[in-house]
């Protein structure tokens, strides 16, 4: 199986960027301290898909969010990964094909989706996640 590497440095505060996993897209963002406030404020256990922010990056990098780029209703690329992209009414990601919002923990809030966008398994070798 193939795996990925990304240094994460070169992602600003607040900047989402696209790269490529098992050729599907794939997101990295890193949070600003209001959007980890924003994903830390809702109830998890109200949500269609319950996790935590917590649960979804890796210990002492919360800021760190590495998604599949694949919206879980039909496998649209959604938006907000890149710049001035719509990133929908939750301030994630949005998917135009159907209507999914993602929120900044990129879950779902609202539209067809059933699950959150998927965390791959990774691990941060430094400034370097590797993804796989
Ligand atoms: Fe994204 Fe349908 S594929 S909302």
């Amino acid at each position: 199986a193939s795996t990925t590497e990304v240094d994460v440095s070169q992602v600003q505060v607040g900047q989402s960027i696209k790269s490529v996993f098992r050729d599907q897209p794939l997101f990295i963002k890193r949070l600003t301290p209001e959007e980890i406030a924003a994903a830390n404020d809702v109830d998890a256990g109200s949500l269609r898909d319950p996790e935590t922010l917590a649960d979804r990056t890796l210990e002492g990098h919360e800021d760190i969010l590495v998604t599949m780029g694949v919206c879980t209703h039909l496998g649209c690329v959604p938006l907000g990964a890149a710049e001035g992209e719509n990133k929908g009414e939750f301030g994630g990601y949005y998917c135009p094909c159907h209507g999914s919002h993602y929120d900044t923990a990129g879950r779902i809030r609202k539209g067809p989706a059933p699950t959150n966008l998927t965390v791959p398994d990774y691990a941060f070798n430094g400034d370097v996640i590797r993804v796989g």
